[in-house]
């Protein structure tokens, strides 16, 4: 997995650049289609065997690298792919923060297989590692996050993404007197910065995407702190769509385990639009200058990744 380190960045380097031009364009389709077009180009060049597993675009029908296809030059390791290369396809056409490229990589068989559906999520850095239970109520999460942190409950912040479905979640935060951030879109970026130490937040939660649930999973693993899942099929038709894809019981929490096995796993993210920790895609003269981060598994570190691209190399 690690000769696939850099080659990996670069997948996700190419969607967001093919996605600069459809920043602030309102144009959901052509942004989704040019981000996965570069993606799968980029993938296609790689010496590996790869399966998507994770696919994106299903709800809206967007274009999207499809569940099952088959990725890369061959020749190379047999791994699962997760991908969403334009993850916050609203920021990116509106102009707004929080869009980024997104992929996560692991050895074949390790990656959950979950269809495009609601997931509810809960994420913490290494601190609290082991303390937090998707089962039990949120409070008692809080406070075992407070213990596990040496922190006052007070002093906790929590992310959520800025939805009425999240406002009980909300209350009880507020309740108790931790500190609640809300965001937009772009759910794998604040999942992954509840493991990057500087940026001072304490635990993830809510409902969002199950492929964008996946892909925080890798990035939570890549960092060694914990995320659990429960995916939450809206009808019967989605109910028996997860039981197709292996999971036998759909409704069952989803340890970190089984969100992602192995901790030879990749992640990486390119900005597309500013977030918390990356800058997004910029052209400057003839260059284009992206900013991605790295996160592999076995070393359990975060790599920051400026890349200039000359504009000639992506001249159509
Ligand atoms: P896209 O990648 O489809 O643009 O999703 C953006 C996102 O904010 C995800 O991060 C999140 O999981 C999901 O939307 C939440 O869905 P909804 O907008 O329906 O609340």
């Amino acid at each position: 997995m690690q000769s696939l380190l850099l080659d990996i960045v670069k997948v996700t380097e190419s969607a967001a650049i093919a996605a600069l031009p459809w920043i602030g364009s309102g144009d959901k389709m052509a942004a989704d289609g040019a981000g996965t077009n570069a993606m799968r180009a980029s993938l296609n060049r790689l010496r590996m065997n790869g399966t998507v597993v994770i696919g994106e675009g299903e709800i809206d029908e967007a274009p999207m690298l499809f569940i099952g296809e088959k990725v890369g030059a061959g020749n190379g390791l047999e791994v699962d792919i997760a991908v969403d290369p334009i993850e916050g396809t609203n920021p990116t056409v509106n102009g707004q923060s929080n869009a980024s490229a997104v992929i996560a990589v692991a050895p074949k068989g390790t990656l959950l297989h979950a269809p495009d559906m609601y997931m509810e999520k809960i994420a913490v850095g290494p601190k609290a590692k082991g303390k937090i239970d998707i089962e039990a109520p949120l409070l008692d999460n809080i406070q075992a996050v407070a213990k596990a942190s040496g922190k006052d409950v007070r002093e906790l912040t929590i992310l959520i993404q800025d939805r009425p479905r999240h406002q009980e979640y909300i209350d009880i935060i507020r309740g108790c007197g931790a500190k609640v951030h809300l965001f937009n879109d772009g759910d794998v970026t604040y999942t992954a910065a509840t493991c990057i130490e500087n940026l001072n937040i304490d635990m993830f939660l809510g409902i969002g995407g199950a492929p964008e649930g996946v892909l925080g999973a890798v990035a939570v693993k890549g960092l060694g702190g914990e995320m659990q899942a429960k995916l939450l099929p809206f009808d019967e038709e989605e109910f028996n769509r997860c039981k197709k894809m292996g999971i036998l019981h759909p409704t069952k929490p989803l340890r970190h385990e089984q969100l992602i096995s192995s901790e030879d796993c990749i992640f990486a993210a390119t900005g597309i639009t500013d977030n918390l920790y990356l800058n997004g895609i910029k052209k400057e003269s003839n260059q284009y200058v992206t900013h991605s981060i790295l996160i592999y598994g076995i070393e359990q570190r975060v790599r920051y990744i400026e890349s200039l691209y000359p504009e000639y190399e992506f001249a159509r």
